[in-house]
């Protein structure tokens, strides 16, 4: 598939904004003159992107949210491939690009221009529910099994709705999916950590959300028995991903990509309990010198900087303050046991993560500076899609900044 058109969402978010500049920024000659079509919100920041990376390099198509479906469908029917990088808890959207792309595969017979969507979504999608419902610590998931992962997920979903695995089996259980008339995938992503190379939102969530928690409060928190477990992988590999998969779709017609029912990636480059990100926190505040705050120590309630390290057992309702009072996200997020072993990205597409232990260490130093900084206001409201719309003045919405 020559010169692709491509639509992306997320261009002002974590992932996506790292997926965006990876890409435009790839050295591969099948992708030298991409042009990527940005969805977003906000006419400040499509100017801002277009002055970034160039007119020639992206286009902006500004839009109110989500929920303008029709729109979504149309814009993906006149694209080849569509990279959902934006929040991965929006099923009815989802659902309507891969509608939108199988339009555009019913105006064409030949595979080799088949389209395809690169989904986003997360590993909260196979957590089990260690303290409202049952817990499976043991348990743990591998791609190589693609197919048992998503039968999993549709039965766990018949028994408790949770968008972002709506999301995800809107994606890949589509009829177009199904039938491969549309190649649809779903990177699944587990713990992303590491600084974003997108323009506007460049952090991560889990790791700043529990430094800023320890350096302002002193302490750590942990949610459950402690036995919570988390795969990571730093954003720049996981956008290595994502490129890996467009140039297989644009070299190779996505021969190497697995879809439907199989589609379901876990890009993983290491392993971690939720109580050890608390750790990471603490010893990297402790080291650097900024706990304990001499003068505020209190031992005997812990109530703030305690002298030595500390790790408060807090309960679903006190977690779920940093997860917009989402106690779901709050309990599969904090607590939940969701190991994903991911072979297939390394097996098909050649996959390399090159940041993987040793990064991850160094990141609790990193993020330490930034909270400190005062660099890192970061909230979950945007990633589960439940951040306030933002106002579009009248006559903008559905425009765009430049038609598709
Ligand atoms: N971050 C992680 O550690 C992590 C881990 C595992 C999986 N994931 C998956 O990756 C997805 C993206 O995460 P992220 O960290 O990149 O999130 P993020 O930085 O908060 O970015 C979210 C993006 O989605 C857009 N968005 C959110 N709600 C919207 C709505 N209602 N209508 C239109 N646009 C909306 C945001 O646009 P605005 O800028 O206009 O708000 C932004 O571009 C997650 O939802 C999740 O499925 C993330």
């Amino acid at each position: 598939m020559s010169s692709p058109k491509i639509l992306l969402t997320g261009a002002t978010g974590y992932v996506g904004g790292t997926v965006l500049h990876r890409l435009l920024n790839s050295s591969a000659p099948s992708l030298q003159h991409l042009k990527v079509s940005v969805l977003v919100r906000g006419e400040d920041r499509a100017d801002q992107l277009v002055r970034a990376y160039g007119a020639h390099r992206v286009s902006p198509i500004l839009f109110r949210d989500y929920d303008e479906t029709e729109l979504i469908e149309k814009l993906a029917s006149q694209h080849d491939i569509v990279i959902n990088a934006g929040s991965g808890f929006h099923p009815a959207s989802a659902e309507a690009m891969v509608q939108g792309l199988s339009q555009r595969a019913t105006a064409t017979t030949d595979a080799n221009t088949r389209p395809w969507m690169l989904h986003t979504s997360g590993c909260s999608n196979v957590s089990d529910r260690p303290l409202t419902g049952q817990a499976f610590p043991d348990r743990e998931m591998h791609d190589a099994e693609g197919t048992t992962v998503y039968d999993f997920e549709k039965s766990e979903n018949e028994r408790e709705w949770y968008p972002q695995r709506a999301a995800e089996l809107a994606v890949l259980g589509h009829p177009a999916s199904q039938s491969s008339e549309v190649g649809a995938l779903s990177i699944q992503a587990p713990c992303i950590f590491g600084e974003g190379e997108g323009l506007f939102q460049r952090a991560g969530l889990m790791v700043p959300i529990m430094m800023r928690y320890v350096v302002e409060k002193g302490y750590g928190f942990q949610l459950g028995d402690g036995t919570g477990v988390i795969d990571y992988v730093h954003v720049a590999d996981l956008a290595d991903l994502y490129v890996l998969c467009v140039r297989d779709v644009v070299e190779r017609a996505g021969a190497n990509l697995p879809r439907g029912a199989s589609g379901i990636v876990f890009p993983t480059s290491g392993r971690v309990y939720m109580k050890d990100i608390a750790q990471g926190c603490l010893d990297a505040a402790f080291a650097a010198g900024v706990l304990p705050r001499r003068g505020e120590a209190d031992e005997l309630t812990m109530a703030m900087t305690p002298a030595r390290k500390f790790i408060r057992e807090v309960d679903l309702h006190e977690a779920a303050t940093t997860t917009a009072g989402n106690l779901v996200v709050a309990e599969v997020g904090w607590a939940g046991h969701r190991a994903t072993r991911g072979t297939v990205a390394r097996e098909r597409l050649g996959w390399q993560p090159t940041r993987c232990a040793e990064a991850w260490a160094r990141d609790f130093g990193d993020e330490l500076r930034h909270v400190v900084a005062g660099k890192r206001v970061v909230t979950i409201d945007s990633c589960i899609a439940e951040k306030e719309v933002l106002p579009v003045p009248d006559g903008v919405v559905g425009a765009g900044s430049v038609r598709v």
